[in-house]
């Protein structure tokens, strides 16, 4: 997507050969038309299907999804990573280990947002490892809907997660592929090559 490689050759910084940040329009402060198109974005790429709930994990899933779930009228769910004193039980849950912080999460998911008659898109901001994503889709089984596929903004296509989900048959859409991040420098793969 265009718009958003030239935001992030514009403002994107490389903290080092594996980080990329991104704070001033996606993980800290917003850029909200520029979610807004990332949201119209995913919705052409999955316009073939028919999707009745966005998932995400907070915190920074979030705008991404509730654009998407804007321009398909599709409410957007999003994993808990804390324990909410209203959100005690009748939960799914699911282990994310986080390679970043190395320190692991129990995400949960109440049962009342997501059943069997659901058609289920994940979104998530970054996807490096793919261990949120993972846990995501352990979420989604569990409940019996069906998956559709996942959409992420920013692919760092260098590290694991990208290959091992599309191994295990699951359809990514990545607004952005990041090839790599050496010497300062985002370098991005075209379209198409991988
Ligand atoms: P994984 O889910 O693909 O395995 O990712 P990983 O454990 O490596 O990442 C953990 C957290 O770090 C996630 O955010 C993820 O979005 C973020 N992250 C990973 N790589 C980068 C990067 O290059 N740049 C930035 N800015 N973030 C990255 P989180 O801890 O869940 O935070 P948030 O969603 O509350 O913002």
């Amino acid at each position: 997507m265009k718009a958003l490689q030239e935001k992030i050759h514009e403002v994107g910084r490389v903290l080092s050969a594996d980080v990329l940040k991104v704070d001033s329009f996606l993980n800290h402060q917003i850029d909200p038309q520029l979610m807004k198109e990332v949201g119209e974005e995913f919705a052409n790429r999955y316009a073939n299907e028919v999707i009745t709930k966005v998932l995400t994990i907070e915190s920074s899933g979030i705008a991404p999804a509730t654009f998407l779930g804007l321009t398909i009228g599709a409410p957007v769910v999003f994993a808990r990573k804390k324990q909410s004193l209203t959100l005690t039980d009748n939960v799914y849950t699911s282990e994310v280990y986080s390679f970043t912080k190395q320190e692991s999460n129990k995400i949960s998911v109440s049962r009342d947002f997501l059943t069997a008659d659901d058609n289920v898109i994940i979104i998530d901001d970054f996807l490096a490892n793919g261990e949120a994503v993972k846990g995501l889709v352990d979420i989604v089984n569990q409940s019996g809907a069906h998956l559709v596929g996942v959409g992420i903004v920013i692919e760092k296509g260098f590290q694991q997660g990208g290959k091992l989900l599309r191994d295990q048959g699951l359809r990514i859409e990545s607004l952005a592929r990041i090839k790599s991040l050496e010497n300062g420098k985002v370098e991005f793969f075209e379209d198409g090559e991988f």
